[in-house]
C-alpha cells in the first residue's frame, strides 16, 4: 500500500493527498484509503500527477463506471472517449466549445437523469494567474439551515434546466439545439441522502429553474437565498491550480464553479473523467404531469457544458 499523507486545505472541505504516483497501478488498500479520505474531505487534490490519458482513465475507473461522453464526440479526447477536454484552446481554428465550461455554481450533469457521482479533473496548462475553481460543501449548506427551512425543503423537488448553464448561448446554434433536445428539464430532490455517508446534502444550484409545485416567481427568492447561503465563505474551498494537479470531487455533496478571472488569450487546458452516478429524478413535463419516468433516468447526457 502507498504511504499516503493527507493534509487539510480548507475549513469546510478539501485535502491534499501526497505519497501517490498514479503512473503506477494502485492496490486495493490504497484505493480504499483514497476513497475514505474523499468521503471525509469531499475534494481531494493530488499534486504532481504527470499522467497519460490512459492512466487518468485507469485511476478514475477505481471509483465507478465512467461517462463515455457519447453525446459530445467533438469534445472527447480523440483516443479516449471517457476523457472530456475542457479547454479554451481553439479547435480546428475555431473557439473551443468548452472554453467557458462550468461558469456558474453547479453539480456536474445535474440537468440529466444521471448526475455525475464524481469528477476527476487534471490540469495540463494554466494561465499565470486566475482560472481557479471553487467548491462548496453542500452538507454544511443543509445542516446550517433553520429547522423550519429544512422541513420545508425535505421532500421538495427542483427542476434543473440545461438552458441555465452560463454561457450556453455562446456555443454554436446547432450544438445548443442538440443540447436542449438531449436534456429536457429534470426534477430532482432538493435534499439528497448521500448513499455512502448517509448524510443529507442540499442539491440545488444556479441551474435550477424552480421548485416542483411552485411558480418561477415563488421559487426565485428561495433559490437565490439557498444558492447564496451554500457558497458562504465558510463553506467554500478555492483551488489555485498547478500543472499536473489532479482534483477529484464528490458531486453528491458539493457544487463548484470555474472562475473566468484570467486572460482568455492564455491557454487553460484541463482533462476530465466523470464517474456515473445512480439514476435520479425524472423528466419534468410541467405541473400535473410530473410522474416519474424511469426510462429517462438512464440517459447518456451532454457532458460538454457541465
Ligand atoms: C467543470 O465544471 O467540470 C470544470 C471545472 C474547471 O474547469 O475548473
Amino acid at each position: 500500500m502507498a504511504r499516503l499523507q493527507v493534509r487539510r486545505l480548507g475549513y469546510a472541505l478539501g485535502a491534499e493527498v501526497t505519497g501517490l504516483d498514479l503512473r503506477q497501478p494502485q492496490d486495493e488498500d490504497t484505493i480504499a484509503a483514497i476513497r475514505d479520505a474523499w468521503m471525509e474531505h469531499l475534494v481531494l487534490v493530488l499534486p504532481g500527477q504527470d499522467i497519460s490519458p490512459e492512466q487518468h482513465v485507469a485511476f478514475s475507473r477505481h471509483f465507478g463506471a465512467l461517462d463515455p461522453n457519447d453525446a459530445t464526440p467533438y469534445y472527447r479526447h480523440p483516443q479516449h472517449p471517457e476523457v472530456l477536454v475542457v479547454s479554451n484552446k481553439p479547435v480546428n481554428g475555431k473557439p473551443s466549445e468548452t472554453r467557458n465550461t462550468g461558469r456558474n455554481w453547479h453539480s456536474d450533469l445535474s440537468y440529466t437523469g444521471r448526475p455525475a457521482m464524481g469528477s476527476l479533473l487534471l490540469c495540463k496548462e494554466r494561465p499565470d494567474v486566475g482560472g481557479d475553481t471553487m467548491f462548496a460543501n453542500m452538507y454544511m449548506a443543509y445542516e446550517t439551515l433553520s429547522p423550519r427551512m429544512r422541513q420545508f425543503l425535505d421532500g421538495l423537488e427542483a427542476v434543473h434546466d440545461v438552458t441555465l448553464v452560463k454561457g450556453i448561448e455562446q456555443r454554436s446554434p446547432e450544438l445548443v439545439a442538440e443540447i436542449k433536445r438531449i436534456n429536457p428539464p429534470i426534477a430532482h430532490p432538493v435534499v439528497r441522502t448521500h448513499p455512502e455517508t448517509g448524510r443529507s446534502a442540499l442539491f440545488v444550484s444556479q441551474r435550477v429553474r424552480h421548485f416542483v409545485g411552485l411558480s418561477d416567481e415563488e421559487s426565485e427568492p428561495i433559490l437565490r437565498f439557498l444558492t447564496r447561503h451554500a457558497v458562504r465563505d465558510e463553506f467554500v474551498y478555492r483551488h489555485r491550480w498547478t500543472v499536473n494537479d489532479l482534483v477529484m470531487w464528490d458531486n453528491r455533496a458539493t457544487m463548484h464553479v470555474a472562475l473566468a478571472d484570467f486572460d482568455q488569450s492564455k491557454p487553460r487546458h484541463m482533462l476530465r473523467c466523470s464517474i456515473q452516478g445512480e439514476p435520479l429524478g425524472y423528466i419534468y413535463r410541467g405541473e400535473g404531469a410530473t410522474t416519474a419516468q424511469p426510462e429517462a433516468t438512464h440517459r447518456t447526457v451532454v457532458a460538454s457544458v457541465s
